[in-house]
């Protein structure tokens, strides 16, 4: 079989020297990857490095080999076309459709999915010049990748950093495989909880549960890569975050709901894979609790936390908002799961069996999911992110 063919296009910024890490990643899984660095883009990483890493000659001009038509045919021969990072200029650049040097030319023949990576100043990225023509892009179908928020170049912080590279090609790699099938959640927000709460005893003790976070995290790539805006609120988990996502930390399942009801105000879909505790302990000790000679343990008092998947169910935030629940089993999962969807009043629900060693912390899963109008979709043994294509495909068909 051929290899994919990418095109990375790199415009003028410093991240430019992170996407060197991106075009290894691809190049090593197997793509065939040409780079089309800007004029400014070779200040920062020159012509050499990226021939050497793509095992191509860079191609930078229109006026090189023009017998081969390079304005016309780099593009139309792409599969994916990745702008890392895409400064705010490119952006412009890209939704008015302006083709003054070889990216902007390749951007207007590629007739495949477009990725760009943003990186910029915090000001330059909330411009509204930049944020209509992020929208601009976003409604043709591009996937344009919400910047991390971080260290940017010299002493600020703020949201602009360019996603870490790996991820971006995680982004990429959905995006490719997912080829036709195109972006079907384009204009939507999601919301995506993931990870596992702890409930503090005291300053260095608290309750929790075994989730990593794996099922929502993989829900949220796989979001991006389908076109959405993406908020993954994440309890706990170690996992690095996701390219293009919005990521609110949270400890408390208290915490998680206000989070959670905060950015389902306006989402379209919302997908709790979160494990929420369900108590947390009564009271909480300000100083460590101290075991004491001759003295039996306090037993620790216990209340309810909200049932937050049961609140969104209930009070919708708008109409038409499809909410997603999962439920983890250990037996009679199918009963288990039908009973719970009806109680929790959401329209899906993923049931998963687990055990010590089943589910949690590994990449694989199997679930049945279940729907609120009798539908159930069994999902085979696979990947965690395969089952979140599945979730999305039901999502998708719920909101179309
Ligand atoms: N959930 C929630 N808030 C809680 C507890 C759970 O939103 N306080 C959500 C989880 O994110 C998950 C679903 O509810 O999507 C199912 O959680 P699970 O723990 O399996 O169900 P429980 O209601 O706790 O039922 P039980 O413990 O009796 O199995």
């Amino acid at each position: 079989m051929d290899k994919p063919k990418v095109v990375l296009g790199v415009s003028g910024g410093i991240a430019a020297y992170k996407a060197c890490e991106l075009l290894r990643r691809l190049t090593e899984s197997g793509h065939d990857v040409r780079v089309v660095p800007t004029a400014s883009a070779l200040h920062f990483v020159g012509e050499a490095t990226w021939s050497a890493l793509s095992g191509h000659p860079a191609v930078t001009q229109v006026w090189e080999s023009v017998h081969e038509v390079p304005h016309v045919r780099i593009g139309q021969e792409a599969d994916l076309v990745v702008v890392a990072p895409a400064t705010a200029d490119m952006l412009a650049k890209a939704a008015h459709g302006l083709a003054d040097d070889l990216l902007t030319n390749t951007l207007l023949t590629a007739r495949c999915p477009v990725v760009f990576a943003p990186a910029m100043h915090t000001e330059m990225w909330e411009n509204q010049a930049t944020q209509e023509n992020v929208a601009t892009l976003r409604r043709r179908g591009a996937v344009v990748l919400e910047p991390a928020v971080g260290r940017l170049t010299g002493v600020d912080t703020g949201k602009g950093r360019f996603p870490e590279p790996g991820e971006i090609f995680e982004i990429c790699r959905r995006v490719l495989a997912r080829g036709s099938a195109g972006r079907d959640l384009a204009g939507r927000h999601v919301v995506v909880s993931a990870g596992g709460t702890r409930e503090p005893l005291d300053p260095v003790r608290y309750l929790g549960n075994r989730s990593s976070g794996r099922q929502g995290y993989a829900l949220a790539r796989t979001a991006v890569a389908r076109g959405a805006r993406v908020t993954l609120v994440a309890a706990n988990s170690e996992l690095p975050d996701p390219a293009g996502v919005d990521v609110v930390r949270v400890g408390t399942a208290v915490q998680l709901r206000e989070a959670v009801l905060k950015a389902a105000a306006d989402a379209d879909a919302v997908v709790m894979a979160a494990a929420v505790a369900d108590f947390r302990p009564a009271h909480y000790a300000t100083g460590k609790i101290k075991k004491r000679d001759g003295e039996e343990p306090a037993p620790v008092e216990l209340v309810r936390n909200p049932d937050v998947l049961a609140e969104l169910s209930a009070d919708r935030a708008r109409p038409g908002q499809v909410v997603v629940g999962f439920a983890a089993e250990t037996d009679d999962v199918l009963a288990n799961g039908r009973a719970k969807l009806a109680r929790k009043g959401c329209d899906l629900l993923v049931v998963n069996e687990v055990g010590e060693s089943r589910t949690f912390g590994s990449t694989e899963n199997e679930a049945v999911v279940l729907a609120a109008d009798g539908g159930e979709t069994p999902v085979p043994h696979g990947p965690k992110e395969a089952l979140a294509d599945i979730v999305w495909d039901l999502v998708a068909g719920r909101l179309a």
